[in-house]
């Protein structure tokens, strides 16, 4: 794919090493919200490259449980070689304990949740933090001795060695994990390591990015023409108004209305961003098509595909009517870029939407928003004076209603599901909870129940609700709603919405379900 690689890597960048921990990523939130750039890197790059990125410190994340597994992940020891302030946290610290010549033992028993630590070195790592803290500990192994320079740091009741450190090398390790807000001092020791041991200076801010950002659209965007696909979500409104300032009209957006959006939602999009934004904002109304290429249809991933592929028939339509256009806008976020890099799992779903355009178009990518999380997008709105309705939309996925009209999709259910998902999301913000939900969304089953409604025997479809909390989208716990506010919804929605006879509440996570019912 022609890609421009936009590198907006500040001076000062610090390298998180993947060793596939559940947390990893959490790890990478952390240090920036301590106000310090960090990229993700798979555990096995080579050391050129990481040599490369001239970072200024190392954080080996956590990883498999034992470092006496087959085939465990390593890092080149020569790593601890380069005099870059390298951390180690749970399987990081073990590893390194480990190749550095210190005494890991495998665990019999899993260590595992809240532990009390005693601090027996209170400065470096530990400086400014209590004594004793409270302390996250997911781990099997522990170490037992840490190796020769190095001295313990902390200790708990199952770790005698919960944290060390080498003081004259800079290498430390910490055997629970910083990064989780069940460790109260976490974020304050990850900030020592950043600022004390790698000398970072607090000053990656979204002001700051935004600045560098622009100035690398304008760079490489140079007198040509851009063009991005509008959804309504966040990603790509804050993709559009970043490369607007960059580049000013030479961006024309084009919103394609598939006919599976929200009811109400073509109109308030066009709205938006004729109010907002005064950027020049091509209209397509194509539901009719989709709706043609979607007859018949009842698997999940060929909604997708067969969406997908109108999206790309639309929209090369009407980029070829703009004339010159040489490159698209697109809001891919950096949990995207990482889970589709080299290591990571199977594809559960396929969630790229305009996959496959710019080869066709020959576009080249713009993806300004590459190396941010979906939290610092919306700072990035923020920063950008996004209205609020937009910054804090809950996600809604490309192929839209498709995937939520479980089975066929028709006209007639397509409808009915807009309806109960109007009042559901209504009610859902008139009572507070659309705030503190990280998505809700309605879905129509394909079967039919028995019901009775004013004397006469019904025989109609449940609605489903989803709600739920989720800081990555990764996971996702389903939202402990109250049942005052689930009775009205019930009711409204089995009252209002003609063809509904049953309300339903989803109480599954994700693992195992997912957030999407296809
Ligand atoms: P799942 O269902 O995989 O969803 O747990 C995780 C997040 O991704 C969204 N999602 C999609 N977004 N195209 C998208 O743009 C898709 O095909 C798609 N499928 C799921 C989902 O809404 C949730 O926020």
């Amino acid at each position: 794919m022609s890609g421009i690689s936009m590198d907006l890597s500040p001076a000062q960048t610090v390298i998180i090493l993947d060793f596939g921990a559940q947390y990893t990523q959490l790890i990478a939130r952390r240090v920036r919200e301590c106000h310090v750039y960090c990229e993700l890197l798979p555990y096995d790059t080579p050391l050129p490259v990481l040599r490369e990125r001239r970072p200024v410190g190392i954080i080996l994340s956590g990883g498999p449980p034992s470092v006496y597994e087959r085939g465990a992940p390593q890092v080149d020891p020569s790593i601890y070689g380069l005099g870059i302030p390298i951390l180690g946290i749970c399987y990081g610290m073990q590893l390194m304990a480990q190749q550095l010549g210190g005494r890991v033992v495998p665990g019999e028993q899993r260590e595992y949740g809240r532990s009390d630590l005693e601090i027996q070195r209170g400065d470096g790592l530990f400086s400014g933090l209590p004594d004793r803290l409270v302390a996250w500990m997911s781990h099997g192994d522990r170490v037992e001795a840490p190796p020769p320079g190095f001295e313990a740091l902390a200790r708990s009741a199952n770790s005698p060695v919960a944290a060390m450190g080498n003081r004259a090398r800079r290498l430390f390790g910490v055997q629970f994990h910083p990064e989780v807000t069940h460790t109260p001092w976490g974020s304050e020791l990850l900030r020592n390591f950043l600022c004390r041991e790698c000398g970072c200076e607090p000053s990656w801010t979204m002001g700051s990015f935004l600045r560098d950002a622009v100035a690398a659209v304008r760079d490489q965007v140079g007198n040509g023409r851009a063009v991005c696909a509008l959804s309504g979500g966040v990603d790509s409104a804050v993709a559009a108004a970043l490369v607007h300032r960059a580049v000013g009209d030479r961006l024309t957006c084009v919103f394609v209305n598939h006919g599976l959006l929200r009811s109400g939602e073509p109109e308030s999009v066009r709205q938006t961003f004729a109010e907002h934004f005064r950027i020049p904002l091509v209209y397509v109304d194509a539901a009719q098509r989709f709706l043609e290429r979607l007859r018949g249809v009842t698997d999940p991933e060929e909604k997708r595909r067969r969406i997908g592929e109108e999206f790309i028939r639309v929209f090369e339509e009407e980029a070829h009517r703009l004339g010159e256009v040489r490159f698209l806008v697109q809001g891919t976020l950096y949990p995207d870029v990482i889970e589709s890099g080299p290591g990571h799992a199977a594809t559960i779903k396929t969630h790229h939407n305009v996959g496959g355009l710019p080869e066709r178009m020959h576009l080249r990518l713009i993806e300004p928003l590459r190396w941010l999380f979906k939290d610092e997008v919306r700072a990035l709105g923020e920063e950008l004076g996004l209205p609020e309705e937009i910054i804090w939309r809950h996600p809604f996925p490309g192929p839209g209603l498709a995937i939520r009209v479980v089975g066929e999709v028709t006209g007639e259910r397509l409808e009915i599901l807009r309806h109960a998902d109007a009042i559901v999301m209504a009610e859902l913000r008139a009572s507070g909870y659309y705030q503190r939900l990280a998505q809700a969304l309605v879905v129509l089953a394909p079967v039919r129940s028995v019901g009775v409604m004013g004397d006469q025997r019904s025989y109609a479809y449940p609605v489903i609700l989803r709600a739920v909390t989720s800081e990555d989208f990764m996971t996702a716990d389903w939202a402990r709603l109250p049942f005052d506010l689930l009775e009205r919804l019930s009711n409204r929605v089995v009252n209002e919405v003609p063809g509904v006879n049953r309300f339903l509440y989803d109480l599954t996570s994700k693992p195992p379900a997912t957030i999407e019912w296809e």
